[in-house]
């Protein structure tokens, strides 16, 4: 039986990292894996509402953390959960250390509530464990450069169009975050180019022994 994997990729807005699930994806059926990409908040059509309200509608931050934990649930029950027991790749562009960094460091809500709803949501059935992805690529990068890279790029949502502070705190919140689990965090220098990233991506993967260099052949973004 092919043990599932759950990765989760994280960075602040404007950071760059959807282009590098998606080649990683591509990367891993070249390995011959099945691989759920996915995203949050969203991932199932009821999550997918919910992110729809949470990026556009104006609410106050336990509702927002509230109407996110509720999208992860759904999301974790319905695709994250069977695909880990079919042995799939999970992808999953963000996951619970994004509601840590953007509602509890950027919005500044109560972080022991998060860690509640976070135990709430995570629990495996029968056991004290948490759900959490075995790995976590955080692409980082210096707020202020993103805030450049995002300028134009599209209409900006109630996160894009929060001022530089917010993303400066978020920064901190991934650092923290990387802290408390180091063993499960990578940390991708993300000011760097397009290919740079993904040589770095293509390492860390290939360091893990989950993938080998003869199955980034044919991918990423050269
Ligand atoms: P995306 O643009 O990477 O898909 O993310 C959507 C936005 O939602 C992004 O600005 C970060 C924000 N977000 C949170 O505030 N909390 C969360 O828990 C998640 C998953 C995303």
């Amino acid at each position: 039986m092919t043990l599932g994997l759950f990765i989760s990729f994280e960075g602040i807005d404007g950071a760059g990292k959807s282009t590098h699930v998606e080649a990683l994806a591509q990367a891993f059926k070249q390995a011959k894996r099945r691989v759920t990409l996915t995203r949050e908040p969203g991932g199932t059509p009821l999550a997918e509402k919910l992110r729809n309200m949470v990026l556009n509608d104006a609410m106050d931050p336990l509702t927002e953390a509230l109407l996110i934990f509720a999208a992860r649930r759904d999301h974790l029950k319905n695709v994250i959960e069977p695909a880990l027991e079919r042995g799939d790749v999970v992808l999953c562009d963000r996951f619970t250390d994004a509601t840590f960094a953007y509602q509890g460091y950027g919005r500044q809500f109560n972080l022991e509530v998060l860690s509640q709803l976070e135990r709430w949501v995570q629990q495996i059935e029968s056991s004290d464990q948490l759900h959490q992805p075995d790995m976590t690529l955080w692409f980082a990068l210096d707020p202020s450069i993103a805030a450049q890279r995002l300028v134009g790029a599209r209409v900006p949502d109630r996160f894009e169009s929060q001022p530089i502070d917010f993303f400066k705190q978020v920064h901190r919140g991934y650092q923290n975050r990387m802290n408390e689990s180091p063993q499960r965090f990578a940390q991708i220098n993300a000011d760097q180019t397009k290919e740079q990233v993904w040589d770095d991506v293509a390492s860390t993967l290939i360091q893990k022994q989950w993938l080998s260099a003869h199955d980034f052949s044919n991918t990423g973004h050269a």
